[in-house]
């Protein structure tokens, strides 16, 4: 039988309505939650998300200051832009897109936004507050994940999930979240990565597999057990003459194939794609509410 395919774009659209509706109570009160956005250079990807984000903040009613800065910015003149976002009591949150430039220090880049700002949860602090289970700003696409499963019915306690990939923004902090003591989570968690020996025979121990090698067909039907829940992180782009781009995207999974395996998957795109913004306006409202005492 066919997986029920599980629709990121409609859940997004969901808690965005959620989101609309805080916002405008916010403005009832004269508080206009604010995003900083910084993106070095003129990566093809990083700008179409960028885009992607400031049309989004601006459709639930989230301000915006949007900055694109060239490829040869310094360090130093990024740091500037951050404390000056650090100081701005319009701004509650800051996104700097990544990758940055070679030449410019991310660890040092990522040290210098406010913890109270960081909307992308990738500041030391935060790391460390998600790993302890404290609160704090979880990173856009792992929480986004944990949403959809949740949204959709899956029950993660007690289940396994094995993780496919290692990153810093994916892999290590979804298997984190999911193996904290709280409602949402509670699995038991497998994190494989590109030196796991047989890598099917860890997923298909899975009842949930989460695939975010940034590779396509990493994960193939032989390696899914029959009615597992796949969610595919991967978003690849792959040559394809008949499209007029020239390239289609594709996830980590071989979606056809694992679809009449899985009882429920997400396709890309329209899966966890859309989530990742709307977890990051989430972090947006929620930021601007701390900031004034509204819980
Ligand atoms: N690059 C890829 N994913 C992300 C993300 O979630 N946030 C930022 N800032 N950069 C990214």
């Amino acid at each position: 039988m066919s997986a029920k395919i599980i629709d990121g774009k409609q859940i997004a659209a969901d808690i965005r309505e959620e989101l609309k509706a805080e916002v405008a109570s916010l403005k009832e009160k004269g508080i206009v939650p604010g995003l900083g956005v910084i993106l070095v250079g003129d990566d093809p990807a990083s700008q179409s998300y960028v885009s992607a984000k400031e049309k989004a903040c601006e459709n639930i009613g989230i301000y915006s200051d949007d900055n694109r800065l060239p490829a040869d910015t310094t360090e130093e003149e990024l740091l500037a832009l951050v404390n000056r976002m650090n100081d701005d009591p319009k701004i509650n949150g800051i996104l700097v897109q990544l990758p940055l430039p070679k030449h410019i220090n991310e660890s040092a880049v990522l040290l210098a936004v406010n913890p109270d700002k960081d909307v992308d949860g990738f500041h030391p602090m935060s790391v460390g507050k998600m790993m302890i289970g404290e609160e704090t700003f979880l990173p856009c696409t792992p929480h986004g994940v944990v949403q959809m499963l949740i949204r959709s019915g899956v029950e993660t306690s007690g289940a396994h999930v094995v993780v496919v990939g290692r990153s810093n923004i994916v892999g290590k902090p979804v298997a984190n979240m999911l193996l904290q003591k709280k409602e949402g989570a509670n699995a038991t968690v497998t994190l494989c990565h590109t030196r796991t020996k047989d890598l099917g025979y860890h997923t298909r121990q899975a009842d949930i597999i989460i695939a975010a090698s940034g590779w396509p067909n990493t994960v193939t039907a032989d390696m899914v057990k029959e009615s597992a829940v796949v969610i595919d992180v991967g978003v690849n782009r792959v040559e394809d003459a008949s499209r007029e781009r020239g390239y289609r995207l594709v996830g980590d999974v071989d979606f056809d194939a694992v679809k009449e395996k899985a009882s429920m998957i997400t396709p890309v795109p329209g899966g966890v794609g859309p989530m990742t913004i709307t977890m990051l306006l989430y972090n947006t409202v929620v930021s601007a509410k701390r900031a004034n005492d509204i819980d």
